[in-house]
């Protein structure tokens, strides 16, 4: 141990993070543990080189954005039936699976656990998890199928998401067999000055590292080799604050073995320049997304001769992928985005710090910025009111109140 802490001590000098042994002495010794075994788990030039970028300008994007082709459900006419087929076809022969990015808090809500158990205030009382599960359950007995279900939790809510579904039985899944639970990882929030934060408990202060973590998290936790012993070759993967979700959709499916593509995901029409979503788009002629805090005004409200938005076709989280595809993206590292956020910590001198407004960054990848990396992905328009109701604000746009609008008409509620 006496060498252990040595060794450490002499990394954390090199990175001038030796605060994080201050209360070293003051634990108990299981938590003393755990803390080496936090620090020991460090990438202490990562967090060093995420924590420069901060202070960097944004730097001017040289890379040619256009727009991307779409197809849209409506209009698929004579292809449409080839391509259910195709896609009802893979789905009866178990090759579909569905994964569910549930490593958020429903914080933003005033939701005290994971936002998967928020209750959208239907007559049923459902959790978005209970609807979520229905609508799978409901997709699988029409194909035949038992569709393997996988929820990414986080450290934070790992825990509880279990017991919320082990008290629901796992909604008639059965855990191991055809529901599955990993989760995704974690990086240190630091302060303005680059020093990694301490918890009140003298661990070290981590967030989520972002939904960009799933395809790593899926591939080191084991759950796409899991996926293949299934026979799975296709996993759609879904947030969950969305209530219309459908993760069973064997056009898609269709278009994405029809085209041979690695990927495809589903967009909606933007509604207004301003709505709070991505949009898909081309990066250097390799698919791509553009989200919502880093589009430039003047591309969010171009318009073409129709007086549609030039992009307009909105990520909705809804997006299929290959397995092969899934494993070489969870070997491969993806950029990080930083957001600036209010934390509460330990500061050197052992005091508690409550800020009033932002003081630490945490550092998230995001999916789609995998998507430069795919040979091809199709994008296939859906109806908004079919597929699209998420639950985000706690009033307003996006909230359980217009969630369940949606919901009620869609299902005749
Ligand atoms: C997201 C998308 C945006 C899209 C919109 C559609 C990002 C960065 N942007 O925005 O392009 O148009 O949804 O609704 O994702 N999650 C995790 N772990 C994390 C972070 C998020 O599991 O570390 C899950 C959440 O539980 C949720 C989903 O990912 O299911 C979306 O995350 P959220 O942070 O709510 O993204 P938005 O800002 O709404």
């Amino acid at each position: 141990m006496e060498e252990n802490l040595e060794t450490i001590r002499k990394t954390l000098k090199k990175y001038s993070q030796e605060h994080l042994l201050n209360m070293y002495e003051k634990l108990d010794e299981s938590k003393q543990k755990q803390l080496l075994e936090q620090i020991k788990n460090i990438d202490f030039e990562l967090i060093n080189s995420l924590y420069n970028n901060t202070k960097k300008e944004l730097e001017i994007s040289h890379e040619e954005i256009t727009p991307i082709e779409f197809l849209d459900k409506e209009k698929l006419n004579g292809y449409y039936k080839g391509f259910q087929e195709t896609g009802e076809k893979a789905i009866r022969a178990g090759k579909l699976a569905a994964v569910t990015m549930a490593g958020g808090q429903g914080t933003r809500l005033g939701h005290n656990g994971p936002k998967g158990t928020f209750d959208i205030g239907l007559e049923s009382h459902k959790s978005l998890f209970e609807i979520l599960s229905d609508s799978l359950k409901e997709q699988g007995r029409k194909y035949d199928v038992i569709i393997p279900w996988f929820i990414m939790t986080s450290e934070e809510n790992n825990k509880e998401t279990i017991e919320f579904f082990a008290k629901h039985r796992y909604f008639g899944y059965e855990k191991d067999k055809n529901i599955f639970f990993f989760k995704q990882g974690e990086l240190p929030m630091v302060d303005t000055e680059g020093k990694i934060l301490i918890r009140e408990d003298g661990l070290i202060k981590e967030a989520a590292d972002g939904h960009g973590g799933i395809y790593e998290a899926l591939v080191k936790n084991g759950m796409t080799k899991k996926m293949r012993e299934l026979g799975v070759e296709w996993i759609f993967i879904g947030g969950v604050d969305n209530c219309l979700v459908k993760m069973v959709d064997p056009i898609l499916m269709g278009i994405a073995i029809q085209k041979q593509v690695t990927a495809a995901g589903k967009s909606v029409v933007k509604a207004n320049p301003q709505e709070k979503v991505g949009v898909f788009c081309k990066k250097n002629g390799r698919p791509s997304v553009v989200e919502y805090t880093e589009i430039p005004e003047e591309m969010a409200q171009a318009t073409d001769e129709r007086g549609e938005l030039i992009y307009g076709e909105s990520h909705i989280l809804c997006n299929l992928f290959n397995i092969n595809a899934v494993e070489r993206m969870g070997n491969k590292p993806l950029p990080y985005h930083s957001a600036f956020k209010k934390a509460t910590y330990i500061d050197k001198n052992g005091n508690k710090v409550i800020p009033d407004g932002p003081n630490a960054y945490k550092f998230e990848a995001f999916l789609f910025d995998a998507f430069g990396e795919l040979d091809d992905m199709a994008i296939l328009r859906v109806k908004r009111e079919e597929e699209f109701a998420p639950v985000k604000n706690a009033s307003g746009i996006d909230s359980p109140e217009t969630a369940r609008e949606l919901y009620r008409k869609f299902y005749q509620v």
